[in-house]
């Protein structure tokens, strides 16, 4: 594991991850990213299934809030940071989750597979493009069950609209080592996404872009 792909999980300490919700799901989305919560929970909504996978976890605050398709979904949650992954756990105890610690440009360590997988707001923290970081479609669709959905969301500096806000917190959270985005384009997300998957949807929305991606059954 290099140094930036620690940098890029390192910031979710358990003071941080405090915040996290209020200036991430809060201010960040309405005022910086300009995309709407209810965008991500929809997200969420339509494509998490009673067998889910969620990748880059952080609070777990998606999972909280999304409506699982049955009432007791069996939850699986894998992170680089152990913080995120207590973290998590701790919040949707309800579901009983499983945790595993993993990075995302690497083999995923559980054997099972999944009926979807969350990949919410994690690919912006990994370093190198996103022809590189593509690799993480290689090994997340290794664990998706035929016909499974990979969804979820980053932001990309190339092929969004950023405003000042935007602007301004990029360059601190690359600074920090937190983003990891300056190459990443909303173009090379598609063309990653594709060479993988029949089905790809890629969509942008301020700073965002969401995507879903499956086989057809
Ligand atoms: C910005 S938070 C996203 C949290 C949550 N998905 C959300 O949408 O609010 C990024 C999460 O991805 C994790 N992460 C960062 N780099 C990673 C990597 N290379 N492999 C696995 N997880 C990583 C961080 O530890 C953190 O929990």
């Amino acid at each position: 594991m290099t140094d930036n792909t620690r940098a890029g999980a390192a910031i979710y300490l358990p003071l941080t991850l405090r915040f996290y919700d209020l200036v991430v799901h809060g201010l960040s989305n309405a005022y910086a990213w300009r995309c709407p919560e209810r965008e991500f929970i929809t997200l969420y909504d339509q494509n998490v299934s009673a067998n889910h996978l969620d990748v880059g976890c952080g609070t777990g605050y998606l999972l909280d809030h999304c409506r699982f398709p049955v009432a007791a979904p069996q939850v699986t949650l894998a992170d680089l940071n152990p913080n995120s992954l207590k973290w998590t756990s701790r919040r949707i105890l309800r579901y009983h989750p499983k945790s595993y610690v993993a990075e995302i440009l690497k083999p995923l360590p559980m054997t099972e597979q999944f009926n979807s997988i969350g990949l919410n707001y994690v690919l912006h923290c990994v370093p190198g493009n996103l022809k590189v970081k593509g690799v993480a479609f290689d090994y997340l669709k290794d664990r998706l069950r035929p016909g499974g959905m990979l969804f979820g969301s980053t932001i990309p500096n190339i092929g969004v609209n950023h405003n000042l806000a935007a602007r301004t917190l990029m360059s601190i959270y690359g600074w920090i080592g937190a983003f990891n985005n300056k190459e990443d384009s909303v173009a090379d997300l598609t063309s990653e996404l594709s060479r993988r998957f029949t089905q790809v949807k890629v969509w942008t929305i301020g700073s965002v872009a969401l995507f879903t991606a499956c086989d057809s059954a």
